[in-house]
């Protein structure tokens, strides 16, 4: 079966970084890539959130719809498919920005599963909806999500954040999900490619992070089972990189085996 996001392949994606992560830093440093990811924002309905207060809305379409129109519009300047990542302590909230994103024209949505901060992590959300003790809640968010949106939708865990994370992607996959951003630490070091080739086992479509610098990293990450690779800090500090990797990995992709 061939998805929408089969043109992902291969493809670099600015990963998202919160407190940087919108529409015109997407357009600037994601220029080349395959996908540029907005947020996380979160949508909080208390008053107190320890995070970059240009990233957090209050619950409710009217504080985020005009805020998604004029950022997914602007990092359509990048050139790559544009996606939007949220988090939030009510599953009603996370839905509402998700299809919100949808209507501003996000060709991507996805959940941080990432964050361990408190305000998530007490509440048995985000990183902590990984642990197995908290796999139903995982499902019922997942599914609720999964019903109310079209778009394809990117799970983004951090693999080091609970101990069941591989088994967490398995249950990931049977409600549903076929897109899995992993930020694996240190892609190209041993501990991080044996990462890749654990969840390369599960039947998803794997987008994988984490200190990928250069074409030949990204090609040995793509060589150890990932379908695309991301890219944060160091396409921070340096706004021609993903179109520098992405060249290098077209270039090499679409190489004959024998020149290689
Ligand atoms: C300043 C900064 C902010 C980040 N914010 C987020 C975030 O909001 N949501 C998320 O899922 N990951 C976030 N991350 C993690 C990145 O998306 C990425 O997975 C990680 O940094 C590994 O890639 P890198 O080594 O290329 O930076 C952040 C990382 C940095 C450095």
């Amino acid at each position: 079966m061939v998805h929408s996001f089969d043109r992902l392949k291969n493809g670099v994606v600015l990963a998202e970084l919160g407190g940087h992560g919108d529409g015109p830093y997407c357009a600037e440093h994601g220029a080349g890539a395959a996908l540029v990811v907005l947020g996380t924002y979160i949508v909080d309905a208390g008053d107190d959130v320890p995070y970059s207060p240009d990233f957090v809305f209050k619950s409710g379409r009217h504080n985020y719809a005009g805020y998604l129109q004029e950022h997914v519009a602007a990092a359509r300047n990048s050139g790559a498919a544009v996606g939007v990542s949220v988090a939030s302590i009510n599953l009603d909230d996370t839905v509402d920005f998700l299809v919100a994103a949808e209507d501003a024209g996000a060709d991507y949505i996805s959940v941080c599963l990432h964050s361990t901060m408190e305000m998530f992590v007490s509440r048995g959300l985000s990183s902590a909806l990984l642990r197995r003790e908290n796999w139903p809640r995982l499902r019922e968010h997942l599914a609720a999500i999964l019903a109310a949106t079209t778009q394809p939708f990117i799970a983004k865990i951090g693999v080091h954040d609970t101990p069941d994370t591989k088994q967490a992607v398995d249950v990931m996959a049977e409600v549903g999900v076929q897109i899995v951003h992993a930020n694996v630490g240190n892609a190209v070091s041993e501990e991080g490619l044996q990462a890749i080739s654990r969840l390369r086992k599960s039947d998803l479509f794997l987008i994988i992070g984490g200190g990928i610098k250069t074409p030949e990293e990204a090609r040995s990450v793509i060589e150890a089972g990932a379908d695309a690779v991301a890219v944060g800090t160091a396409a921070m500090h340096n706004p021609s990189l993903c179109g520098q990797l992405q060249a290098g990995i077209r270039h090499w992709a679409e190489k004959p085996k024998e020149d290689q």
